[in-house]
């Protein structure tokens, strides 16, 4: 008996399994018998950036968009700022006719300007038909435009209360029904078109039309902010409501959210995956590579110098050194501050004979910076460009292909990120707040910092950037004058208003930004008191490359007498530019044992010389002294803490008619460096130091290389005559 029963529940096991099959089958085969298809339609009269993004995503999840109105004239209003949209229903009346009685067609309306798909038609379907609702409208939590109407909507226990005509999916019939249940002229507003239709309650029943309250198929940005995030998932990126634990299929940035969906934009729809990085920076560009010089687009390279500058030398020499034909570059340049006439005046001379054409607004000129930028924007305007790139003398571009590589990135807008060295602080800003006013975007840190390289679609972009040509011709030409709004803001702000998108790229490294907020220019060679705010390049212009070296532990530093080291510490551009600074100020001491510098006014072995605190640049000296001469002195002196302080820190000049020698003498330091400004045998014959003790002369010593030695004891020691020419040096009693 329990074997038959057993053969039973094997009989039965069977039986299962194949009806099962036959199920599965059937189940199947009604599937493909269901002959709902989808249609997505949108309405857009010109194809902006938004819609270039919305038609991408779209592409990218295998929609096939039905583009209705493209290139007919707007006369819907201001939809930004006023209600309108009337003509949107209106030219979907005509174009969804043919479809009024197809009942197996589902159509899908989004806005496309500010919506993004972000899922296929499988999850479009299944979430539309798990609704059991003929006609289904997106979901807001604000009401507009009629305030009033808000006690006339049903209760909703959870979810977003009121419709948003933005995006609404239904059969045919019913969508065709709802464009025609009354009249409305192209200045209406279709959203409270829409709205009248659902709160008339026998329409909403009979024809079984709902909202989307909780955003399972669309989401509406704006109030909704603190709901929705975006999930990284199998090589994509979906959008997550939290409160409402959906997964969103099309995300609309409307009214005030736009910078917001802007930024999601970024990752949206394989924009940029943690997998694959950047993909879509890949499309849309082209190459110059194989393009000859005479077919380069013609360029405007607007320059602006707006304040005083550290390093404007560098400016120049990456302007020259630009990788792109000169023959396609009209220049431009605004130069604000009084600060370097010659050597602005001298680029351009030279730029006159470079480019085709050079453009020079001077201070004379007297144009703020507001005016000065509109100029060169109307000049490319003018000059019919095809592309306007901006360039702010802050601005290190090191990378000389920038230009080109930004043309090829084929945006609108594009800027190349470019950040203070060591700060968060950058040309590009994440997010604007109301305001208009800087806010950081979450990805902020990890876009400036490199950990995510791409493309970025950003609200606010500054001190270098290139702009398409056709967003630039009149009648678009933007203004950098709004109100009393920063040049910079107000600009964004208008391109922001159009829909044209801004991008920021750190695909390459660009290069940086200088400070120039503490740019001094009372001296003649200015630079030299930049060692505190732009270290970087400070320190690339005036450390003798070679100093490293000695600076390393366990690399031996050379010794000149016994105890005396000596290492290269300044360029030949320091020491030049130090000397002539020193002559430029002029006001050499007079040798003798009065001295009104000093606390006691008496000088025991005087030279004739010049304090750093006569130039201002004592405190500049002291960075200097413990940055790069106390790791010296600590590893040549082992077991000496250095304070690495001075009191006496000056230039001297040694003549044969003036002061040609010092005689033996202690230096009040317990350590002295002592660096040769010139060069023996060309600028001067003679000179040196004598080490008396050792009988040991340390004549010739290179220009920039230093000495150091004790100060007191052992060290007594002499400056030896110069006998013809001027010798400089620059001494420094460390430690007194
Ligand atoms: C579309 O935008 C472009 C550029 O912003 C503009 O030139 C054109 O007039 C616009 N067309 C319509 C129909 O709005
Ligand atoms: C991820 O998506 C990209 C872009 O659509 C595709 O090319 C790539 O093969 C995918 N990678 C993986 C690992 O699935
Ligand atoms: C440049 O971008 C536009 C869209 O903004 C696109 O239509 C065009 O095809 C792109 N050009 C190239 C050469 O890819
Ligand atoms: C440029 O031309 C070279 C040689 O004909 C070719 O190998 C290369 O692929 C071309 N590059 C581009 C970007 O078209
Ligand atoms: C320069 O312009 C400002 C205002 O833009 C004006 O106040 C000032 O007088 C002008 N200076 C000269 C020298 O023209
Ligand atoms: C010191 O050195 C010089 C040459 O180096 C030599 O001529 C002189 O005799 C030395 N003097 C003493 C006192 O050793």
């Amino acid at each position: 008996m329990a074997i038959n029963m057993e053969g039973l529940q094997r009989f039965l096991a069977m039986f299962l399994a194949l009806l099962l099959v036959v199920c599965v089958t059937l189940a199947s085969d009604s599937k493909t018998k269901d002959k709902t298809r989808l249609l997505v339609v949108t309405v857009a009269t010109n194809e902006t950036d938004g819609f270039n993004r919305y038609m991408r995503s779209a592409k990218k999840y295998g929609y096939d968009v039905k583009v209705v109105g493209m290139h007919q004239p707007w006369k819907g209003g201001d939809v930004l700022n006023a209600p309108g949209g009337g003509q949107k229903i209106n030219l979907l009346k005509e174009a969804l006719k043919e479809y009024k009685d197809e009942k197996n067609l589902i159509i899908m309306f989004t806005d496309s300007y500010d919506v993004i798909f972000t899922m296929g038609q499988d999850d479009v379907l299944l979430h539309f038909k798990g609704m059991e609702k003929n006609l289904v409208f997106s979901a807001e939590p604000f009401i507009w435009p009629d305030e009033s109407l808000a006690p006339d909507y049903p209760q909703v226990e959870a979810g977003y209360p009121f419709l948003c005509s933005g995006m609404y999916i239904g059969y045919a019939p019913y969508i065709w029904k709802a464009l025609t249940w009354r009249d409305i002229t192209d200045d209406g507003d279709d959203q409270l078109f829409f709205t009248y239709l659902y709160l008339n309650q026998v329409k909403r029943k009979n024809w079984r039309i709902g909202l989307d309250n909780k955003a399972v198929l669309f989401q509406n940005m704006n109030g909704a902010h603190g709901d929705i995030s975006i999930r990284f998932q199998n090589n994509n990126s979906v959008i997550f409501n939290n409160k409402y634990e959906t997964n969103p299929a099309v995300l609309h940035g409307n009214g005030r959210s736009k910078t917001m969906l802007n930024n999601f934009g970024n990752y949206l729809a394989y924009h940029w995956t943690p997998e694959e990085g950047c993909v879509a920076c890949e499309e849309d560009t082209f190459s110059l590579a194989n393009v000859t010089e005479d077919d380069f687009p013609p360029v405007l390279v607007a320059l602006f110098i707006e304040v005083p500058t550290p390093f404007l030398d560098d400016f120049f020499d990456q302007v020259e050194a630009l990788d792109y034909p000169k023959k396609k570059i009209d220049l431009f340049l605004h130069n604000q501050p009084k600060h370097r006439l010659n050597r602005v005046a001298r680029f351009v001379k030279k730029a006159k004979e470079m480019y085709r054409s050079v453009k020079l607004y001077s201070p004379a000129k007297n144009l703020t910076e507001e005016q000065g930028r509109n100029k060169g924007l109307q000049h490319c305007n003018d000059l019919k460009c095809d592309y306007y790139f901006s360039w702010d003398a802050d601005v290190r571009l090191t990378n000389p292909k920038t230009l080109q590589l930004l043309i090829e990135q084929n945006r609108s807008v594009i800027a190349p990120i470019a950040r203070k060295e060591g700060k968060l602080w950058s040309n590009f800003w994440g997010d604007v707040n109301r305001d208009g006013f800087y806010s950081r975007s979450e990805d902020y840190v990890d876009i400036i910092k490199d950990y995510k390289i791409g493309l970025w679609n950003v609200a606010f972009i500054s001190s270098v950037y290139l702009i398409h040509g056709s967003k630039i011709h009149a009648p678009h030409t933007p203004t950098f004058e709004i109100d009393d709004m920063d040049p910079d803001m107000a600009l964004c702000k208008q391109l922001r208003d159009k829909g044209v998108f801004m991008y920021a790229t750190n695909m390459h490294y660009f290069g940086y930004l200088v400070v120039t907020e503490y740019c001094e220019t009372e001296h003649l060679h200015n630079d030299l008191w930049e060692i505190g705010s732009n270290r970087k390049d400070w320190e690339r212009h005036f450390i003798h490359p070679d100093y490293y070296k000695a600076a390393e532990p366990g690399v031996e530093v050379k010794q000149a007498c016994p105890d005396v080291y000596t290492f290269p510490i300044f360029t030949e551009e320091f020491t030049t530019k130090l000397i002539e600074e020193m002559e430029f100020f002029g006001q050499w001491s007079s040798g003798t044992n009065e001295d009104q510098r000093l606390a006691g006014g008496y000088e025991n072995v005087p030279t004739r010389d010049i304090h750093m605190r006569q130039v201002d640049y004592e405190r500049h000296f002291l960075y200097f002294l413990r940055e790069f001469i106390k790791p010296v002195c600590e590893k040549v002196y082992p077991g000496y803490d250095s304070r690495a302080h001075a009191i006496m820190n000056f230039v001297v000049r040694y003549r044969p008619d003036e002061q040609p020698a010092l005689r033996p003498h202690h230096d009040s330091s317990t350590y002295t460096i002592n660096v040769a400004l010139n060069t023996h045998g060309l600028d001067y014959e003679g000179g040196g130091a004598r080490f008396i003790r050792y009988n040991c002369s340390v004549v010739g010593l290179e220009k920039g290389h230093l000495l150091m030695h004790p100060g007191r004891l052992t060290h007594y020691h002499e400056g030896l005559r110069t006998t013809k020419g001027t010798r400089y040096i620059l001494v420094s009693f460390i430690d007194p």
